[in-house]
């Protein structure tokens, strides 16, 4: 673990007075993205860096729109912009689509604005473990719904046990869809890191020792997650971990396209560095809307219309876990055209 710890650190480097684009750029890949498949590029011109996606990071099985890969880069953009802003550059940004789903953000001299969400950015993590069950004050719960506030996304907050419990059965009853579903199965642990040395050679996926589990060889961690990874142990471990949070936050797009996608990726994103700088945890619980059934029967009991959930988190109180990984910033630039 120390190698692995020690690339952690490095990637969370605090930055200097005037960093350099590919330092700022270095910071925006630390954003939260399903499966930690990192499906962006950024082109970095002289005042601006353009976004793209990289679709061959996709994760076909599990979000065939793409639709969280949107949201994952939109969390890179907010993250871009917010540490853009705090070393006096512009930060605005616009989804153009010229049909490639890119985003440009300005890099031009602006005003400073040094955030604690800029802070925040290198202390964020999903922390996927037991929460200590006690509630976020109400005043922290209006911090956050003002952070996350983006045009085009609603977000809800549920803290009454009896509703996070609803939301809780609809987790269950994804899993359970999921779990059923051999492809999905299979695309996860494609992207499982079983230890450090698979976790600092691939710089991506989902590294077992950021939920607490023992590093072992890929072979060994391959054959006992077939044994284990059952749906009842599954569903048992998401309902502890429930009722475990101080609460459950569900981002809701306008529509459903791809500057929607990216707008709730920003919101998301923004809730996630003020609860960090809160010193509150989050961790995804996203079943719910990845089974289309399932989507449609949380937008029913959210009574929302036509509309659909994007992304569920659930968030309280916990220690940290190791921090993941990301590719180093040459393995995620584009040329400029
Ligand atoms: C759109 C999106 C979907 C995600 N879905 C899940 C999920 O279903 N389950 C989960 O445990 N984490 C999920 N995550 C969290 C990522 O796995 C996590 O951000 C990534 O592994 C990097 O880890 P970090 O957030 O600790 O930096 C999701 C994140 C995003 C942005």
């Amino acid at each position: 673990m120390e190698r692995y710890e020690e690339a952690a650190r490095g990637l969370r480097a605090a930055l200097s007075a005037d960093p350099a684009m590919l330092d700022l750029v270095r910071l925006a890949t630390l954003a939260p993205n399903g499966h930690n498949t990192q499906p962006w590029r950024f082109a970095v011109g002289d005042s601006r860096v353009r976004l793209l996606p990289d679709l061959t990071r996709c994760t076909p099985v599990v979000d065939p729109d793409d639709h969280h890969l949107y949201v994952g880069l939109g969390c890179a953009a907010e993250t871009l912009a917010v540490a853009s802003r705090a070393h006096g550059r512009s930060g605005d940004m616009a989804f153009d689509d010229r049909g490639d789903g890119s985003i440009d953000i300005d890099l031009s001299p602006g005003a400073a604005a040094v955030s604690e969400l800029y802070h925040a950015i290198i202390r964020r993590q999903s922390t996927r473990s037991l929460y200590d069950a006690v509630d976020v004050p109400s005043g922290d719960l209006t911090l956050l719904e003002a952070a996350a506030a983006v045009d085009g996304v609603s977000v809800m907050l549920v803290t009454d046990r009896a509703r996070c419990d609803a939301v809780l059965e609809h987790v269950i009853d994804g899993n359970t869809v999921q779990m059923a579903d051999p492809a999905f199965v299979r695309e996860l642990q494609d992207w499982i890191r079983f230890n450090p040395l698979d976790a600092l050679s691939a710089g991506d996926g989902l590294f077992s020792g950021c939920v607490g589990a023992p590093s072992m060889p890929t072979w060994l961690g391959k054959w006992l997650f077939s044994l284990v990874f059952r749906t009842g142990a599954e569903n048992r471990k998401y309902t502890k971990q429930v009722r475990s949070s101080a609460g459950i936050a569900i981002f809701v797009g306008d529509r459903q396209d791809k500057d929607h996608w990216i707008r709730v990726g920003r919101s998301f994103q923004r809730f996630a560095l003020q609860a960090t700088a809160l010193g509150i945890r989050h961790a995804h619980i996203n079943q719910p809307v990845e089974v289309p059934s399932v989507r449609a029967s949380l937008a029913d009991w959210l009574g929302i219309g036509d509309q659909k959930p994007d992304l569920i988190v659930r968030f309280g109180y916990a220690p940290t876990l190791p921090m993941s990984l990301r590719r180093p910033v040459a393995a995620v630039l584009e040329a400029v055209d």
